[in-house]
């Protein structure tokens, strides 16, 4: 298959794209280089376009077949989003109504698309499931619940095919080493903890303690990036059988403090590492885990990376040589 990759320079997307290559596929990668990394992708595949402009998208439609869209693209920062709601409503749904559109008139007819646990809000039940309500609690969960309804209604009206996959918290690096995990400004808690096991960074901050979890602070599910680009995969395969609009949740369906977190650090890194204990962020759920039985059961998904110490591994062999 040849795929476009919108967001392909991002932390994600990168391993997708050099997933779809082992598994003998081809891509090309959009990607508007605002947080995305040049050196995440080889130069031959990368067409620097912005999803807000779409002449930029016609010409990419118009050089290649493609015969599906993964799609990246998005700001994705929960407390941003609070702060800047019109950047990311713009950003994240007339963004991807603009690729919506292009790939109608270039007749793709085939969506995997980036959704997120915080399409959920405050979970009402330990593991979320794809049945549990829908109650975002800030505009980047609202922006991507947006989409996801978006792509239910173009599977009625276009016969879109589309796939949205709600991450849980994506983690890791991959083992052969040479892309990873790079934001700036850093906000996720693992790389968090890796620069501080290697002095790096202004300090680690652990977000909250007072909430009702085993030692206080939030517990999150943490999934291999390589897992989630697996897939996505998947879904592409699945689609070819499969009409209509598809939702799952990906996650490993065990959770982790961030004070776990940070003690499998130590045991993988061999370092202290130091924080200081911080009020709660604003925007954060206690508890998100994830049910993933529908992945499992439909797509057929088998995550390889499940043990947290093993995921902070491939993190730490990244961290401690990023490339960019
Ligand atoms: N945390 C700290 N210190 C840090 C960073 C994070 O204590 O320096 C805490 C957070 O408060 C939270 C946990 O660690 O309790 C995980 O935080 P992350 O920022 O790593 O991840 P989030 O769960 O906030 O966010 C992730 C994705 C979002 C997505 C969300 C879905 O990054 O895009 O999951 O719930 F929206």
């Amino acid at each position: 298959m040849k795929i476009l990759i919108c967001g392909g320079a991002g932390y994600i997307g990168s391993h997708m794209v050099r997933y779809l290559a082992a598994q003998g596929h081809q891509s090309v990668v959009l990607d508007n280089l605002s947080t995305g990394h040049r050196q995440a992708v080889s130069p031959d595949i990368l067409e620097v376009a912005d999803l807000l402009e779409p002449s930029s998208l016609t010409g990419v439609f118009a050089r290649h077949r493609f015969d599906g869209v993964i799609h990246f693209c998005a700001r994705s920062l929960v407390g941003e989003s609070v702060s800047q709601p019109y950047a990311y409503y713009e950003n994240n749904v007339a963004g991807t109504l603009n690729l919506l559109r292009a790939m109608h008139e270039a007749k793709v007819d085939r969506i995997v698309f980036s959704s997120t646990a915080a399409v959920f809000g405050n979970p009402q039940a330990p593991l979320i499931d794809e049945d549990h309500p829908t109650q975002p609690i800030n505009p980047y969960g609202a922006s991507k619940l947006m989409v996801e309804r978006i792509l239910a209604d173009a599977a009625g009206a276009y016969g879109l095919r589309s796939t949205a996959l709600r991450y849980f918290n994506a983690a890791g690096a991959d083992p052969a080493g040479g892309i990873g995990e790079s934001h700036q400004p850093e906000t996720h808690l693992i790389p968090n903890v890796l620069r501080a096991a290697l002095g790096q960074g202004n300090g680690l901050r652990v977000f909250g303690n007072d909430y009702s979890t085993r030692d206080g602070t939030c517990v999150r599910d943490y999934v291999h990036v390589n897992d989630l680009a697996s897939a996505h995969l998947l879904a592409l395969e699945y689609m070819q059988a499969n009409e209509g609009a598809h939702r799952f949740n990906l996650g490993n369906g065990q959770g982790f403090t961030v004070l776990e977190v940070i003690e499998a650090a130590r045991r993988v890194t061999g370092r202290s590492i130091d924080f200081a204990q911080d009020a709660r962020r604003q925007g954060d759920p206690a508890v998100l885990v994830a049910s993933s039985d529908k992945a499992r059961r439909v797509l057929g998904w088998r995550p390889r990376f499940v043990d947290i110490g093993e995921i902070i591994e491939t993190a730490w062999r990244w961290h401690q040589s990023p490339a960019y």
